[in-house]
Order: C-alpha cells, then sequence, then structure tokens
C-alpha cells in the first residue's frame, strides 16, 4: 500500500455486543472519495465475515487507474475528466494513459500507436475458429471463444509474472479486439474477411474491416471514424465495474490474459452490464411510439414485472453518466454528419427521457441515463447492427481490463480472490439410503 493510502492511522472501533469485546480497524484515505475499512483481519479477530451481496460497499483493491463519483456525476481517467479526453484527446492516447497512468508525449504516442498497428493482424489459423460458428451465432459468442482461444496461439506472452509477456498480450488483445470483432461480424454476413490496413488509424481500421469488401474501393467517413474513436474513448475503463472484476477475479489465480479477457466478455454480455446497449434499441423498438410511454414506464414501476427501462440507473451514478451527456452530443452530430434529419428513435429515446426524469419513481431512486442509454442509437446511425453494440463496448473496455489485470498483478497485496459466505443450509445430517427415503 503506497503511504498516502496509509492516512494519519485513523480507526474505526468495532463493539461486539454479544461479548462486550472492541476492534480496533485501520482506515485507509483515498487521494479523493470515500475512504475505506481495512476488514483484513476482521475473520481472524472477530470469527465473522462482513456480509454484502453484490459489493455495494466493498473496496475489492486499490487502484489508481479510474476514479467516479456517482453523486457529482464525475468520470476521470488517471484524473483526466472524461469530457476533456472526449474532446481533445483520442482513443490510442487514451490507451497508453491508462495503460501507463501520464499522457504520452509526440515520439511514445507514435511508438505506442505502430505497435498497437503492428499487432492488429490475426493467426491465420484463427480464421478457421469462425468457421466452427454458425452464421447466425450472436457476435458476443463468437467473442467469448475466439478471445479465449488467443491463448493457445501466444504461448510467448503468458508468463504473467514477466512484465514484458504482460504488456505484449496487453498489446495483443487491444490491437486485435477490433479484427476479431469485425471478422465476427463478416462471418454473419457470408462475407470475406477483410485484413487491417496500417496506413489507418485504429477507429478506421476498426470500419474498414467491417464495411469494406474486396469488390470496391471503402472509404472510410472522418466523421464516423472521430464517433467512433470517441465511442471507445468513453467505454474504455469504469473502476470496479462487473466485467472489470472478473477480470481481476480470473487473473488472481494466475490464468493467463486472453482467458481472463475472454471471462471479461462473457460477464459484459449481460444486459444489466455491457449488454445493455442492445437491450435499449431492443425495448425502443417495443415501445415504437411515444403514446406508448406511459405504458413501459408503469411495467418499470411495477415490482411484479421483471421489465427494466434499459439504459437507466447505474449503481454508481446517483446522477446523469457523463458519457451519457457526451454520447447525446455526439448523436446528433453524427446523425446531422450523416443528413439523418429525422431519427424517429432518438426523438422517442429523448422523450422517453423527459418523461422518465419527470417521474418520481425515477427521481427518488435517482435513476438517470447511462452510457448505454444513446450508444445504441449512434451505432444503429452508423449501420452498426443490434447485435455487435455490445461487441463495440467490448472493444473499447478492453484496453481497462487489461490495465487492470496488470495493476492487479502488480499490487504486492493481491492475493487470489476468495470471497466467503453466510451459509443458511442443512447443519451436518447423515446420508440415508435409497430404500429408506
Ligand atoms: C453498465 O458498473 C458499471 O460501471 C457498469 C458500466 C460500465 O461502464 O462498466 O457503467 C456499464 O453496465 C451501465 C448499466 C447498464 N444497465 C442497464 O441500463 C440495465 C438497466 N439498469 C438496471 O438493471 C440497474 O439500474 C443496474 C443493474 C444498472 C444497477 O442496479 P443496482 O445498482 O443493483 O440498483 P437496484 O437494482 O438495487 O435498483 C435500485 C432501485 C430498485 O427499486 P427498489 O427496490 O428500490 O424499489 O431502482 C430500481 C430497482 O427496481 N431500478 C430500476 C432500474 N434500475 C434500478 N427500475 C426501473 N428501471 C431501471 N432501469
Amino acid at each position: 500500500m503506497s503511504d498516502t493510502s496509509q492516512g494519519k492511522n485513523a480507526t474505526f472501533t468495532l463493539t461486539d455486543n454479544r461479548n462486550g469485546k472492541s476492534y480496533e480497524l485501520p482506515v485507509m484515505d483515498a487521494s479523493v472519495g470515500p475512504s475505506v475499512i481495512d476488514v483484513r483481519k476482521l475473520y481472524a479477530e472477530t470469527d465473522c465475515f462482513t456480509y454484502d451481496p453484490g459489493f455495494t460497499s466493498t473496496g475489492s483493491c486499490e487502484s489508481k487507474i479510474t476514479y467516479i463519483d456517482g453523486d457529482l456525476g464525475v468520470l476521470l481517467y488517471r484524473g483526466i475528466p472524461i469530457q476533456e479526453l472526449a474532446e481533445h484527446s483520442d482513443f490510442m492516447e487514451v490507451c497508453y494513459l491508462l495503460l501507463y497512468g501520464e499522457l504520452p508525449t509526440a515520439a511514445q504516442k507514435k511508438k505506442f500507436e505502430t505497435s498497437i498497428t503492428y499487432h492488429t493482424m490475426l493467426h491465420e489459423q484463427l480464421a478457421y475458429f469462425f468457421r466452427g460458428f454458425r452464421r447466425d451465432a450472436h457476435p458476443m459468442a463468437v467473442m467469448c471463444g475466439v478471445v479465449g482461444a488467443l491463448s493457445a496461439f501466444y504461448h510467448d506472452s503468458t508468463d504473467i509474472n514477466d512484465p514484458h509477456h504482460r504488456m505484449i498480450a496487453s498489446y495483443r488483445l487491444i490491437a486485435k479486439m477490433p479484427t476479431i470483432a469485425a471478422w465476427a461480424y463478416k462471418y454473419s454476413l457470408g462475407q470475406p474477411f477483410i485484413y487491417p490496413r496500417n496506413e489507418l488509424s485504429y477507429a478506421e481500421n476498426f470500419l474498414h474491416m467491417m464495411y469494406s469488401t474486396p469488390c470496391e474501393e471503402y472509404r472510410v467517413s472522418p466523421v464516423l471514424a472521430r464517433a467512433m474513436d470517441r465511442i471507445l474513448t468513453l467505454h474504455a475503463d469504469h473502476e470496479q465495474n462487473a466485467s472489470t472484476s472478473t477480470v481481476r477475479l480470473a487473473g488472481s489465480s494466475g490464468a493467463n490474459p486472453f482467458a481472463c479477457i475472454s471471462a471479461g466478455i462473457a460477464s459484459l454480455w449481460g444486459p444489466a452490464h455491457g449488454g445493455a446497449n442492445e437491450a435499449v434499441l431492443n425495448m425502443l423498438a417495443e415501445i415504437g411510439h411515444k403514446d406508448n410511454i406511459p405504458t413501459f414506464i408503469k411495467k418499470a414501476k411495477d415490482k411484479d414485472d421483471p421489465f427494466r427501462l434499459m439504459g437507466f440507473g447505474h449503481r454508481v451514478y446517483k446522477n446523469m453518466d457523463p458519457r451519457a451527456n457526451v454520447m447525446r452530443q455526439s448523436c446528433h452530430e453524427v446523425l446531422a454528419e450523416l443528413g439523418i434529419e429525422d431519427e424517429p428513435l432518438l426523438d422517442l429515446a429523448m422523450e422517453l427521457e423527459r418523461i422518465a426524469l419527470e417521474d418520481d419513481y425515477f427521481v427518488q431512486r435517482k435513476l438517470f441515463p447511462n452510457v448505454d442509454f444513446y450508444s445504441g442509437i449512434i451505432f444503429k446511425a452508423m449501420g452498426i447492427p443490434t447485435s455487435m453494440f455490445t461487441v463495440l463496448f467490448a472493444v473499447a473496455r478492453t484496453v481497462g481490463w487489461v490495465a487492470q489485470w496488470n495493476e492487479m498483478i502488480e499490487d504486492p497485496s493481491q492475493k487470489i480472490g476468495r470471497p466467503r459466505q453466510l451459509y443458511t443450509g442443512y447443519t451436518e445430517r447423515s446420508y440415508v439410503p435409497i430404500d429408506k427415503r
């Protein structure tokens, strides 16, 4: 633990009313945001576990990468506000910032970008992995399988205790995700795989591999490339969310980075997490017209109805997700650039946001639009199929996952993750032979 996290040796006193015993638990201070109560010795001293399903009040690690203030709607990557990075930076620079902790010099950026560019190709054998899937397989299933299979190809970068191996694997994952994602899309269309081109930027290359065909020259729209680059930045990292925690937990056993990222992709797929962007579009299609909004708002509030307003609410943000604001602004820019004057889905989404934010149920629970609420509308306007929305989220989040994975391995206090439980099952009882049951 760094000195700044030790604070002023403050403690929390815990008293067990069952026996009157008191325990002093150290408090560790953050550089910004909540302090933590260090409970590592709690079980040894009290014979009790803490209990926190969903980890609503639990800090699982110390990190210097991303800071979120849910009440103020603040998101910082290595201290820099997401709004400034979305406006002034680009995704390759943000990748460098998340991995190394500082913005790169021009020379560092050029070297990093070149390294990433020269890892974008896939081993030719990997193309055969795609052919094992049905053409209509969900692309997230393909991503889980193909990314996990990278472990079988890169034995030279799976010694997780070697910083050089870790960085090669990190670069390979960041570089190859757009290629794997684009090939999953091409495979679903029955079109040939398009190879990356080294003269294109990261976002341009991704759009090129998604939409180019061998039959004609495909020119990447600079506006769409800029919009894609900004969307990748907005999704790059987000503290200890479900998929990042999955990557950290998988990595804590010493599993290789490709298998860990595959596990992160699987977790991101859930509709409560990264799968929400796809679910938002499906929800908007189901609502169909603004006259139907009250019916769906009612369903969202009905405890007996599993329906949730997709793209709304967040475990941490109890204010507007700052990424949603940037995304809404990008929405208008992309639609204008594409000459799409009338996008009924955007009108419907904005009307849904307006009505929800005036409804006591959402106001009292501080349920605001999150990053997934508008992203799907941009993706749709860019011609990206709904089933590919969460794939794009995974492409962007890979840098966050590998940055957090590296930080976990380099953390001297990290151990294999092994939570305990509150056991309320049977106490010991004897086996009953089947003829006695
Ligand atoms: C992402 O963690 C991250 O950082 C994730 C992410 C990232 O970048 O990695 O930001 C990306 O996953 C964004 C979230 C995308 N998910 C959705 O949009 C799905 C819809 N949202 C909900 O499923 C929900 O809001 C969660 C899962 C996002 C958060 O759930 P929590 O924190 O567990 O909150 P909760 O379920 O305890 O909700 C509190 C109350 C409940 O009502 P009460 O029991 O208090 O009466 O709010 C209600 C919930 O029923 N509620 C909703 C709601 N979200 C919460 N009611 C209707 N619609 C919703 N969307």
